[in-house]
């Protein structure tokens, strides 16, 4: 037997548009960018020592490849390619993303057996949702060093799934990477968040510590914070911060959630202000058994 996939660590991450804008106009130096990316060059060494060989990437289209004529709650994606969506000002120059279709397509079998409903997407481009924590995580390379498999969630439209079904669903993906039959090492990530409102009375809301709490118990506590209902995540993190669910995806994935070893904190990072959203960062590194 070659050995199985398995899941090496789950990393977080803020996908704010600007922070696209920002690197591809050259900004990252400028006072106000500048102590944002910092946050992440920690990460971007972590992830040269910890490359996988694929990403499982959740994270969430905003209109733009999904508009509201298909609303999918969960969607996956199984082409060989993926390419930068234009979302208003052209495609950003990023490389496009070079998918892993036969993994994709076995987790695809697996979750919808374990009777989660994914719809299967051979046609897909991607929004700043996936390609801003790309930038943040590897920097600007000609080429993305590794596959990802985008994972899309409605959290745009409501009716959104709940913390509790997404923390769920984290733990069927899990089961279907550890059944794929080859020894790939596999990270999945949880993007959006974190609190913000971009609309309404309430714009510009950012509350920091209630972010700093759900970090703090996203670590420790996941089972219980995966129960909050979607009025605190609104209420307390503004009408955006409901994309915070998604982390929940990334985190049911992770061993301790079923009775395995707690993972390493290997970086943890928070700061306001980047455009509209309080950025949070954070990545949890798997331990063997
Ligand atoms: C902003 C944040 C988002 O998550 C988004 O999708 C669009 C804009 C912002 O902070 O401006
Ligand atoms: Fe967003």
């Amino acid at each position: 037997m070659k050995g199985q996939a398995r899941i090496t660590a789950s990393v977080y991450s803020s996908h704010v548009p600007a922070i696209g804008a920002a690197i591809d106009l050259g900004k990252t130096g400028e006072p106000y960018w500048q102590p944002l990316f910092a946050g992440y060059e920690p990460s971007k060494q972590w992830m040269r020592e910890h490359l996988p060989d694929v990403v499982f990437l959740v994270y969430n289209d905003h209109a733009t490849n999904f508009d509201l004529g298909v609303i999918p709650t969960f969607a996956i994606g199984t082409a060989a390619e993926f390419e930068p969506a234009d979302e208003g000002y052209g495609p950003r120059p990023v490389p496009k993303v070079v998918g892993h279709p036969e993994l994709a397509s076995h987790i695809a079998q697996s979750v919808i057996q374990q009777d989660f409903d994914l719809t299967i997407v051979n046609d897909l481009k991607v929004d700043h949702g996936l390609t801003v924590p790309m930038n943040l995580l590897f920097g600007s390379p000609a080429a993305w060093p590794v596959k990802v498999i985008p994972f899309h969630v409605n959290v745009v439209q409501y009716p959104v799934p709940s913390g509790a079904r997404c923390f769920a669903l984290g733990q069927a993906i899990r089961r279907a990477i550890e059944s794929y039959d080859e020894p790939l090492k596999v990270q999945i990530w949880g993007t959006g968040g974190m609190s913000h409102q971009l609309q309404g009375p309430r714009a510009g809301l950012i509350n920091a510590e209630w972010d700093n709490k759900f970090l703090d118990r996203l670590i420790a506590d996941p089972k219980n914070l995966a129960t909050l209902p979607h009025i605190e995540y609104v209420r307390e993190a503004g009408s955006e911060g409901i994309e915070l669910v998604m982390w929940l995806i990334a985190r049911g994935a992770m061993a301790d959630v079923t009775g395995g070893r707690a993972p390493t904190v290997a970086h943890r990072f928070f700061h306001v202000p980047a455009s509209n959203t309080a950025v949070g960062h954070l990545i949890l590194e798997e331990n063997q058994p």
